[in-house]
Order: structure tokens, then sequence, then C-alpha cells
């Protein structure tokens, strides 16, 4: 088998060097897949990168082909198939993460030009750095050899945040919770949708088609919280971390990048949805040309928006709310960038 050309930018920062060690150990490729692993990050952080690379190699990941460390796009993106963006100002408190755009979009233009000039032409891109929608969308933008279908951001992290929130108000096990959504930004404007969920029988975690279902707004009955405390706990979840521990989400954020890159690659469980930043198509009235989130399923390693769900009135609302943040968001960073 040939080894996958794979790089994680700002991988001397918190999220990134988690992420090292779970590509390495075959957390999103599979334990058999050779990985030549390139790691990316600025000067200051170049001895960050060298004790890196000193204990990925003392892991003795069998899976571990090679690591480059480097500060240079070239080197970086040569032939790559899969990058993890992720190098780029965390916000502080008392910020939003539009409040980034000026410290981060020029990261993402020239990393996307990089993309476009040295990496492989089917290469897949995950945008974690934020603001992550407008980031991806600048990326795309700069890559046109590339689909923009090989580009997303990252919404996984608020799903996983909501799943764990459903089914501890529900009292079930949250592996029998199925297709909770996330539309729009990764921001507070973000809308966690549960209209579409259900819980599978808590002894059969594996699905099949005789699996009897029980939608998730049968088992919580309190409209109040679904509809405004739930929906503002996630909204507001990256904050209340950065409030708590002073500096944002690293761990879980790094779970969910194995959990977006996996199901990317190797397939959605059957009967699941998840939710990635993608381009949008138009799909429910969402504007083109702005990086959305939505339903999708993910097979043969390609995503695909889930259409036609009905979507009541509520729904839209908060679904138009985070297309107009994401509109805004773009037109201050294009401003910027001078486009
Ligand atoms: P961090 O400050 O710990 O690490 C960032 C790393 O990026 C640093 O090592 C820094 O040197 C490096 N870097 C800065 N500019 C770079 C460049 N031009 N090229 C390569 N590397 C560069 O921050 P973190 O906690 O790891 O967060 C990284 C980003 O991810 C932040 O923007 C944060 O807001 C975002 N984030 C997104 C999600 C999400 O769900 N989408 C979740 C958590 C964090
Ligand atoms: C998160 O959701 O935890 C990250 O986007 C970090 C942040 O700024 O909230």
């Amino acid at each position: 088998m040939k080894p996958l050309h794979v790089c994680i930018t700002g991988a001397a920062g918190q999220i990134g060097q988690i992420v090292a060690f779970k590509v390495a150990n075959g957390e999103i490729f599979g334990k058999s897949q050779l990985i030549n692993l390139a790691l990316l990050d600025i000067e200051p952080a170049f001895p960050l990168l060298e004790a890196l690379q000193m204990e990925l190699e003392e892991c003795l990941f069998s899976s571990l082909k090679s690591i480059t460390i480097t500060t240079d796009l070239k080197v970086a993106f040569e032939k790559c198939q899969y990058a993890i963006l992720i190098g780029a100002k965390p916000r502080g408190k008392n910020m939003q993460r539009k409040d980034l755009i000026e410290a981060n979009s020029k990261i993402f233009e020239e990393q996307g030009r990089a993309i476009n000039e040295y990496a492989d032409r089917r290469i897949k891109v995950l945008v974690v750095g934020n603001p992550a929608n407008t980031n991806c969308l600048i990326c795309l933008k700069n890559a046109p050899r590339i689909r923009n279908s090989n580009f997303c951001a990252m919404t996984r992290l608020d799903l996983n945040r909501a799943k764990y929130q459903i089914a501890l108000k529900a009292n079930r096990n949250v592996s029998t919770l199925r297709n909770v959504i996330i539309w729009g930004n990764h921001s507070s404007t973000q809308f966690p949708d549960v209209s579409q969920a259900y819980f599978i029988n808590e002894d059969d975690e594996i699905d099949n088609e005789n699996d009897e279902e029980i939608r998730v707004e049968e088992v919580i009955k309190d409209k109040t919280w679904i509809q405004k405390d739930f929906i503002e706990l996630i909204q507001q979840r990256g904050t209340t971390v950065i409030n708590a521990r002073g500096l944002s989400s690293a761990a879980s954020a790094a779970q969910a990048i194995c959990d977006h890159m996996r199901d990317w690659i190797q397939g959605t469980p059957s009967n699941s949805i998840t939710s990635f930043g993608v381009i949008s198509d138009g799909s429910y009235g969402i504007p083109r040309d702005i990086v959305y989130s939505f339903p999708v399923v993910c097979f043969n390693s390609e995503w695909q928006i889930i259409k036609n769900l009905k979507i009541e009135e509520f729904t839209k609302k908060k679904m138009e709310e985070s297309a107009k943040e994401l509109i805004e968001e773009k037109e201050t960073a294009f401003r910027f960038l001078n486009y």
C-alpha cells in the first residue's frame, strides 16, 4: 500500500499536537495505512515542532513512515493528499470568532495558493482555524485547480457538543442518537437542530432496518429547552470553554477533526447523517458562494448534502440568520483581502 501524504498546519499548537498523534496512531486512515506526515508551523514555533517530531518518533507508531517538520508552504503541501488546516490565531475572552478575520484571512489565502500550486489535485482539505467557514471559502477561492467540494470547514465539534447535551437531557446513551444537524456558521449564529433526530433502541446500537426509532422531540418534551436553552448552550459552548480554561477547546476539537475526516474518507455509518461546512449549492434557499454547514452523508470519499428535509418556519429563520452572518463575514474578509 502506498503511503499517504498528510499535512497538519499549526502542528505546534494545542490542537495540532494532539491531532498529530491521532493521525500517526491510525485514528483517521487506519492502522495499516502508511503515512508521510508533514507538520507546518511558523518560525518561532520551530523548536516545538522539533520536540513534537522526537516524541512522535519515540511512540514507534507502525503506520508513521516519515515526518517532515517545516515552515515552508511548498515543503508542507508538496504532493499533499489530505490537509488539516489548524494553524491560525485563536480568539480570547470577550471576542467573537469573526474578530479573527483580519488576523487569519491572509494565512488561508497563502495556504490556498500553495495547495493549488503544490498539492495533489485530489487533495481533501479540512479548515479548522477560525473563523472556519470564511477561512475555508478564502482557501478554496485561492485554489481554482482543486474542486470546491474537496474543501470543508469543521462544525463537527458543534455536532458532538449538541449530541452530548441531547443524550444527557434524555438520559439515553449518545451512541443511540441519530441525525442531529448543525446548520450554518461555526459561530454563535449556528443552529443546532433536533427536528430530524431520533434515538434507536438501547439494545440495538448496530443499525438495521427494523430498529425501533423514537423522535428526540417525543423524548424531550420541554420545547422551551429545545428551542432556547439547548440552542444557546451549543452556540456559546466555545466561549464557555474559553472562560473556564483561559484557552479554547483542544482535545475535543482534535477528536472532532478525526471524526470529520473518518466519516469523509471511510463513509458515514448506515442510517446516519453528519454535518459539514461546505460550499453552498443553493440547497434550502441558502445563498451560493458561502461555506455553510449542511446535513451530509459520505460515501466513496465524497460528501453529499441531504436534500428535501422538511423545514419548519422556526428552523428556516435560524438558518437564514446564520447565512446572513456568513455573507457579512465574506464581505469583510474580501474587502480586507482587496478582492
Ligand atoms: P494555538 O495558538 O495553540 O495553535 C495555533 C498554531 O498555529 C500555533 O502553533 C501557531 O504558531 C500556528 N500558526 C500561526 N500562524 C500560522 C501560519 N501562518 N502557518 C502555520 N501555522 C501557524 O491555537 P489552537 O488552540 O490550536 O487553535 C487553532 C485554531 O483553531 C484557532 O483559530 C481556533 O480558534 C480554531 N479552532 C477551531 C475549532 C472548530 O471547531 N472549527 C475548534 C477549536 C479551535
Ligand atoms: C470552539 O468552538 O471551541 C472553537 O471554535 C474555539 C472558539 O473560539 O470557541
